[in-house]
């Protein structure tokens, strides 16, 4: 088997990360370093499971990180983050708000798809807290190689990892709140959250306030603040 390893650093001996528990170890390397050497990890038992490592993707260089929750059906098949419906509305949600997917960093807080099969369908289960804790370190690895000044949490998974289990994406959804390390975060609603919305006239309050949000992240971006 090609084993693709790259160092790791001791969290103490960095600049700190905008992360509620960071990994006391931290893979090092460019993000297509880290992304092959995920794709070798055994940390949790996921990638017995899954097809593939599902890794971030975007510029070194961008200034804001998306972080979702973990990678779906269709991310799984293809090995890229948000391709499937969440991906669409994501997509969509976005461009209302002005901004660009391409000068973005898009990641997910775990990184390999987690289901149950039935029958031909996989049905989608999220991972444990011992799976996403065991994930960490590789959203720790592109917050320390992007080291983004904009992080935006989406969904409950993706809060709990930046601000800790007392956040609560119902109050404090779309309020700034000062991370680690000199960056600045909020969470919003997940795309799959606003899908899974049974009743029409929620989701479509729910899509207001995602793209609201992001209004607010682009205005941040822009440098006016995003009040
Ligand atoms: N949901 C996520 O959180 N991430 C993806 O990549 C797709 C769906």
């Amino acid at each position: 088997m090609d084993v693709h390893s790259v160092s790791s650093v001791s969290a103490k001996s960095l600049p700190a990360l905008p992360l509620a528990k960071p990994p006391q170890i931290i893979p090092e390397g460019s993000l297509a370093e880290l992304g092959r050497a995920a794709a070798d990890c055994r940390a949790c038992p996921l990638w017995r499971t899954a097809t593939q490592v599902v890794f971030g993707e975007g510029p070194a260089s961008a200034e804001l990180m998306l972080i979702g929750e973990q990678p779906g059906s269709v991310e799984d098949l293809k090995g890229r983050p948000f391709v499937g419906p969440a991906g669409r509305l994501l997509e969509q949600a976005l461009a209302a708000a002005g901004l660009d997917r391409g000068a973005l960093y898009l990641t997910n807080a775990v990184k390999h798809f987690k289901y149950e099969p039935r029958g031909k369908v996989r049905l989608h289960k999220r991972a444990s807290a011992a799976e996403q804790a065991a994930c960490r370190r590789w959203l720790a690895a592109e917050l320390l190689r992007v080291r983004p000044r904009l992080v935006v949490g989406l969904g409950a998974m993706a809060a709990l990892a930046l601000f800790g289990s007392a956040f609560r994406l119902t109050r404090e959804r779309g309020e700034w709140r000062a991370l680690a390390g000199g960056a600045r975060g909020l969470a919003t609603w997940h795309p799959s959250a606003l899908l899974r919305m049974p009743d029409q006239a929620r989701r479509h309050a729910a899509y207001g306030e995602l793209v609201a949000d992001l209004r607010r992240v682009a205005a941040a971006l822009a440098g006016d603040g995003g009040k």
